[in-house]
């Protein structure tokens, strides 16, 4: 007897027609991944066209926070992750009950949190950013109010740098853009001159320092297909190289790595836990599901519209 081989691919592009589906996928997923979604982008542009969708049901390739968002701004839709242990250590370091003893020491401040964060902690802030808007929405508060910025200390480092304004940090990293290490870093710079170094925003300062650009993975992507460069380092998620190699096919990408060189510190565990098969098994179950409580999510969607209306 022949054995029945399941041609994923195809029998997702079937599932998805038949449960009126669009796939939203982050550039940190794995290229098969990346491959049959509807749509890629950065968090900002996954958080828009969640907004836009018109279909019944969205299977979100990402991590839990941006499925999150995904049902924040779409209730009436049925949202899907393939892997619900898909976490983040930023959400994960930034819990709501800790964070609202936190925030209640600066009552008079304005509370802006990082989209890396859970609905609960969402809803107890004033208004949502990424990596793609924070610069500029901090400008926008008036010079004389004070900010609270969570959970990510390193991105709230480098947004006061590009702002001149203080900002009291929560204590947040990022397990992956924490771990890059800066001798190799330096060592790769060295053995290519001519290379135009491009970070992610949630590395250290220290880092961040040795780019010569520094954004969101949209705006990382655009910066490659834009720069002149022929060769880039690129420090964070090596997932999103499978973009730049497609829209800049004849450019050269080198991955930046952690100290232990032979690990795989340098990809993000929680992205990873998405597989072509939890894709195919969700669409085909209509589980595991994302869910979050009204009032909740009532609270968090003020926040995230706030920044849709400013960026
Ligand atoms: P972007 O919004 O730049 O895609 O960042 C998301 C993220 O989790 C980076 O680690
Ligand atoms: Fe979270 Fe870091 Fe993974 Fe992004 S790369 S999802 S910030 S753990």
């Amino acid at each position: 007897m022949i054995a029945t081989q399941v041609d994923l691919e195809s029998e997702i592009a079937r599932l998805k027609k038949e449960t009126d589906t669009v796939i939203l996928a982050h550039y940190y997923q794995e290229d098969d991944i990346q491959d049959i979604a509807d749509f890629i982008g950065d968090s900002l542009d996954l958080a828009r066209q969640a907004q836009a969708v018109t279909h019944k049901q969205i299977l979100f390739a990402g991590v839990h926070f941006m499925a999150e968002t995904a049902k924040i701004l779409n209730p009436s839709k049925k949202v899907l992750i393939p892997d619900l242990k898909a976490g983040c250590s930023l959400a994960e370091s930034c819990p709501a009950d800790k964070f609202m003893a936190f925030k209640s020491k600066y009552p008079d401040h304005v509370v802006i949190t990082y989209i890396n964060c859970s609905a609960e902690t969402k809803a107890l802030s004033d208004i949502i950013v990424t990596s793609s808007n924070a610069v500029d929405i901090v400008n926008s508060i008036p010079p004389d109010r004070g900010i609270i910025f969570a959970p990510d200390r390193y991105l709230g480092a480098w947004v006061m740098k590009q702002t001149g304004r203080d900002m009291v940090l929560w204590d947040g990293t990022c397990i992956v853009h924490e771990t890059f290490s800066l001798k190799h870093l330096i060592r790769l710079k060295v053995r290519n001159p001519d290379a135009r170094v491009i970070a992610h925003p949630e590395c250290p300062e220290a880092t961040l320092n040795e780019a010569h650009f520094v954004g969101s993975t949209r705006k990382l992507l655009n910066d490659v297909i834009q720069n002149p460069a022929k060769t880039f380092i690129v420090v964070t998620e090596p997932g999103i190289i499978h973009q730049m190699k497609k829209n800049a096919p004849d450019k050269t990408f080198i991955p930046a790595l952690g100290e232990d060189e032979s690990c795989s510190c340098n990809t993000c565990p929680y992205m990873k836990l998405n597989t072509m098969e939890k894709i195919y098994l969700a669409l085909r179950t209509g589980r595991p599901e994302v869910t979050v409580a009204e009032p909740i999510r009532i609270a968090a969607e003020k926040a995230l519209l706030e920044m849709l209306r400013r960026s």
